[in-house]
């Protein structure tokens, strides 16, 4: 009996994908109606439903995915083998060779990133984990299009027989497209020939790449490693020449870590059988998940009723249990049992996963697919820490009638990268970029408190304290006992010690290794008070709205760089 698709779950989606080719992921209800042919009605409970979830936001009328929707790329990217460690060994391949390098891997007849160590300069596009490029227009469509077979080559030239490949290919810069369809075979056959492949501007002027392919320990292509430059920098030909003997050797040492992930998908291979020597790799288990809040869907279908769906939570959930698949992937009773769902609910919606694109199954094992990158996020993942944070803080400001902030440290000062004011309690006009003195304020203690002892040390004697209110802390032994006190306590007060009638709380904001990264502050006026009963009333919701950034942080630094301002 032919197996039901969980139509919830591929409405869902679809909605995703709207959201994600929007300019930003922004879109009205209206438009989502239009873009994916759903009633009204369906896209409302559908965008209530991934609203519960964490996955969409809305502001006024407009809809936004969250940071936080890239946990299911990550279950992919975690899937695929990358680790912290080859994200790290290509980073510093792009710092030794001064250039960008990428991994990318094939997707249906596409080329699509897995990890991206930009060292852009302003000239030419920058491209990022999950964007997807046609073969014929970059170095490692090349090296893929080599293994595909008859399918996959009609495939492709009835694409681009049909026009211009800008549509499904929203990453390419706009702009005319090049007179002629790059030769892919001639490509392809030269490719074979030398073992690396050369973009020469087949995306934009000046644009240039030379890709090698990691091949696993069956043989099989499993990523291309290309470097990046620029033709003010180098011809085609000097890059080659350049890169090369690196790039060789790094692809050498990822194929041997890459063993044990799952492969990329290359046109039909999605049900195919794999060869048995994947699986006698050792299991290598990627960074640990981020611990993120539980989400539970019995609390949220109580809460929102019949406008919940359910079963799109479920096969999200199933979605997101694919991450932990290694080497060949993971069976039904594991997905099960990992979901908490019942055997025949599970396949359902593995099912309708497969059917849609983001999943494979040997017919035993099943695994995720390079596809699911798709679901926003090459958009997310150019969100700066600011531009994650500023949700937050604005939420937090409403909902404390002050002003929120968050600071990092900036050699002895603190900068202000984001800011959500509501009165002004300052004399001066504090906007993003902003400095001052770090031990003055709360958020600079906080921050001094996160280093180790001897950077603090450092950081004091750079710029000794001066009193800039009769209140400052000056002392160099109470301020250190103040920034103990902050370590310990793990938050930090300044009480009129920046500015007469300002006091400030602040919170640690710490990256997924535990390193104190940003500081968050609500500021309000001194008043007459005791600073312990403002101290009391902020804190919890100082603390629950660093909890909130650290969740999306721990989720879009996992595979990439967040940009901290
Ligand atoms: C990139 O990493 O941005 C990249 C890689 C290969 C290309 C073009 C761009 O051919």
């Amino acid at each position: 009996m032919p197996e039901e698709s969980v139509r919830p779950l591929e409405r869902g989606l679809a909605v995703l994908r709207a959201l994600a080719v929007a300019e930003q992921g922004q879109l009205r209800a209206g438009d989502l109606v239009r873009a994916t042919g759903l009633a009204r009605s369906t896209v409302d409970r559908v965008v209530a439903t991934l609203a519960r979830i964490g996955y969409v936001r809305t502001r006024g009328q407009q809809l936004h995915l969250t940071p936080r929707l890239m946990e299911l790329g990550n279950a992919y990217l975690a899937a695929s083998g990358l680790t912290g460690e080859v994200a790290a060994r290509t980073a510093r391949l792009a710092d030794e060779l001064d250039e960008s390098v990428s991994l990318a891997v094939p997707d249906g007849d596409g080329v699509r990133f897995v990890t991206q160590a930009a060292r852009r300069r302003a000239m030419s596009v920058a491209f990022r984990i999950g964007d997807l490029l046609p073969p014929e227009r970059c170095a490692p469509g090349a090296l893929f299009a080599d293994a595909w077979g008859e399918e996959e080559w009609a495939a492709w030239h009835a694409r681009v027989a049909a026009g211009p490949a800008e549509e499904a290919f929203p990453a390419l810069p706009p702009g005319p497209a090049p007179s002629a369809v790059p030769d892919l075979a001639a490509r392809v056959a030269r490719a074979k020939e030398t073992g690396w492949a050369l973009d020469d501007q087949l995306i934009e002027p000046g644009l240039i790449a030379v890709a090698v392919p990691v091949r696993d320990g069956a043989g099989r292509v499993r990523y291309a490693l290309s470097a990046v430059s620029h033709t003010s920098r180098y011809t085609a030909e000097a890059l080659a020449a350049a890169v090369l003997p690196r790039l060789r050797m790094e692809a050498e040492r990822l194929g041997g870590m890459a063993g044990a992930g799952t492969p990329g998908a290359s046109g039909a291979e999605h049900a195919v059988a794999l060869g048995a020597s994947e699986a006698e790799h050792p299991v290598d288990l990627a960074d640990p998940e981020p611990a993120l809040p539980a989400f539970d869907p019995q609390a949220a279908k109580e809460e929102l009723g019949p406008g919940f769906l359910q079963s799109l939570a479920r096969g999200l959930a199933v979605l997101r249990a694919l991450g932990e698949a290694r080497g060949d992937g993971l069976p039904l009773t594991a997905l099960a049992a990992a979901t908490g769902l019942p055997r025949a609910t599970a396949r359902r919606c593995l099912h309708t996963l497969a059917l849609t694109g983001y999943a494979a199954h040997d017919g035993r094992l099943f695994r995720p697919l390079p596809r699911i990158l798709e679901l926003g996020h090459a958009a997310l993942s150019r969100l700066t820490f600011a531009e994650l944070a500023e949700p937050h803080l604005r939420a937090l400001a409403d909902r404390v009638h002050q002003s929120a902030s968050v600071t990092v440290l900036d050699g002895t000062d603190i900068r202000y990268v984001a800011r959500a004011a509501t009165v002004r309690v300052m004399s001066v006009h504090i906007t993003v970029g902003t400095r001052f003195p770090a031990y003055a304020t709360a958020m600079g203690r906080v921050l001094l408190a996160g280093l180790p002892p001897e950077e603090r040390e450092r950081l004091l004697k750079a710029a000794p304290p001066r009193a800039l209110t009769p209140h400052t802390v000056t002392d160099p032994a109470e301020l250190a006992r103040v920034l103990d006190r902050a370590a310990a306590e793990d938050h930090a007060t300044a009480d009129q010690e920046l500015e007469d009638g300002l006091r400030s709380v602040a919170v640690p904001v710490r990256d997924a290794a535990g390193q104190v990264v940003a500081a968050l502050n609500i500021a309000q006026h001194a008043g007459t008070a005791p600073l312990s009963g403002t101290r009391d009333a902020l804190l919890p919701a100082l603390r629950a709205t660093a909890a909130a950034i650290e969740t999306d942080l721990h989720t879009a630094a996992r595979f990439n760089e967040v940009r901290m301002s």
